[in-house]
């Protein structure tokens, strides 16, 4: 068809124990706007990483306006015009905003961009993207919402036809979300066709003209996305029918587990909150409001200026992470690559690391029952890997967020604090997390959980704190809960 930018044939890719990619035929169109939907592991990065030569597949051929290629390569298909925004940051952390945005066109023609036009022609694509970052900043400086902005004006500053964005609105809060489909848009209209991979189907609906599913490495179906629902979506991409979204919890909540007093920190102002047995205590507010700041603090990651923690009604003295998780407390960072796994180590050691810590302090290894642990584990969060030995790094993304949750999981913790617990978590496995979530509250623990998803944290929590440029704006209780009262607060006009 005439108006077919970009087609896979047959494309088949086979790693150790996993057919990733399994006879796999799918086009996009010009100017088209293509949602690509999947569980977790079920091939959707792997495919995208055939298209800009990443990898090579075993089998089939890739047809770019009309001239077929066995296989892509990263030179040619940035030649042909094709970008990828990957889930994970393709970044230098010490080198500026501006250095990075044209990093890639710097050293793609050798052209020498002086510093001071690098950062205007930076300014200048925030402006188009409505946000505000200082050219100068240090990547490694900024939050992951913001790094993923850099991101995409990296891409953005070349000349796309094709943009390929895997799962970019993932670490981005409502607003920011807003703004980054509003681009989309804009580039739609200007002819670039844009594959857009998510796991938040409303984006699906809000954006695409067009929406394939993927299913074990497989091509399900394409549709118009005005013809299909939501719900039909979701039994196109696992299979089955899931019907409610939140599990229902009824564990009562118990008394006061963890007590924060006037904590003040860096980006922090005065912070007091308790959060009780049995009970998810949720965290609202925009990006940069200072919750990961916060629970960061706590937990003894970062300095804190003051404040006072009371566990269980007696003080401790939280001084590093490892005095928090000795006392019981638990923090599963938002950002896996930097704070959560190693990357290079087997599924099964990575989530007994936490473990090891505890049953060797009671000097006492019971290496089958560390054996059961990791298992059930693997196998509740359905984690989809050959084997439990698998190197984390080969994983997909959803499925090494799954790992990081285990870790944590198996840790035994009193009080565990999620932050951006389901980022990049499918459907299945969301639900998964969250009956997880609610059995720790019914064995007496206690959960923070930071989110940006405004749909599960008040699906979720039982009571809401929303912080706003560091403070705290208000507090609801589940009866008040909408998310105009959450978004007014957290935008300070409440
Ligand atoms: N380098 C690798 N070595 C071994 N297996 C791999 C490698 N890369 C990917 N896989 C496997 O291929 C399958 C598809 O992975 P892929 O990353 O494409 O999934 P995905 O659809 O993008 O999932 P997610 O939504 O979690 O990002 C997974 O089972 C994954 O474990
Ligand atoms: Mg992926």
């Amino acid at each position: 068809m005439a108006d077919e930018v970009l087609e896979l044939r047959h494309i088949s890719k086979q790693y150790p124990g996993v057919l990733a990619l399994n006879d796999v035929s799918v086009s996009f169109r010009t100017g088209e706007v293509h949602a690509l939907i999947g569980e977790n592991g079920a091939g959707k990065s792997t495919l995208i990483k055939v298209l800009s030569g990443a990898i090579i597949p075993d089998h089939g051929e890739i047809v770019f306006n009309g001239v077929v290629y066995p296989s892509m390569t990263p030179q040619l298909s940035k030649k042909l015009g094709i970008a990828v925004i990957y889930q994970e940051f393709n970044l230098f952390p010490s080198l500026s905003v501006a250095e990075n945005v044209f990093s890639g066109n710097l050293m793609g023609n050798a052209v020498f961009i002086d510093r001071a036009q690098c950062e205007q022609r930076t300014a200048e694509i925030f402006q188009r993207m409505h946000i505000k970052i200082n050219p100068k900043a240090m990547v490694k400086d900024l939050t992951v919402a913001y790094k993923q902005m850099v991101e995409i004006a990296k891409a953005l500053s070349k000349n796309v036809r094709v943009l390929i964005m895997d799962e970019p609105t993932a670490p981005l809060t409502t607003n920011e979300t807003d703004i980054l489909l509003e681009i989309v848009a804009t580039l739609k209209k200007q002819g670039v066709t844009v594959i857009f991979i998510t796991h938040r189907l409303s984006e699906v609906f809000r954006i695409a003209d067009r929406v394939t599913v993927m299913r074990d490495g497989c091509f399900i179906q394409v549709t118009d996305a005005k013809d299909i629902t939501r719900d039909e979506l979701i039994k196109a991409m696992v299979g089955r029918q899931i019907s409610d979204t939140y599990p229902k919890r009824d564990c009562p909540v118990g008394k006061v587990a963890l007590e924060v007093r006037n904590l003040r920190a860096a980006g922090v102002g005065d912070i007091n909150f308790d959060v009780r047995e049995g009970e998810i205590l949720g965290f609202a507010g925009l990006v940069g409001a200072g919750r990961t700041e916060a629970m960061r603090a706590l937990f003894g990651a970062d300095q804190k200026q003051s404040g006072t923690v009371k566990l269980e009604g007696a003080l401790v003295n939280i001084k590093n992470p490892r005095d928090a998780v000795k006392l019981g407390i638990g923090l599963i960072p938002e950002d896996r690559k930097q704070h959560g796994v190693v990357l290079g180590f087997p599924i099964r050691w990575n989530i007994s690391l936490t473990i090891l810590k505890f049953i060797s302090k009671l000097s006492f290894l019971n290496k089958t029952k560390e054996k059961n642990i990791t298992d059930d584990l693997v196998a509740s969060l359905s984690i989809k890997t050959p084997h439990v030995m698998q190197l984390t790094r080969n994983l997909s993304g959803g499925n090494q967020q799954k790992v990081v949750l285990a870790k944590w999981l198996a840790a035994n913790c009193k009080v565990l604090i999620f932050d951006e617990p389901t980022r990049g978590i499918d459907v299945g496995a969301r639900y998964e997390i969250y009956k997880l979530m609610n059995e720790l509250c019914a064995r007496k623990k206690a959960v923070i959980m930071i989110s940006s998803d405004m749909e599960e944290l008040l699906g979720m929590s039982g009571r809401i704190i929303v912080l706003c440029e560091g403070r705290q704006a208000g507090e609801l209780d589940r009866a008040d809960f909408s998310q105009e009262t959450v978004l007014q607060m957290a935008s300070g006009q409440a």
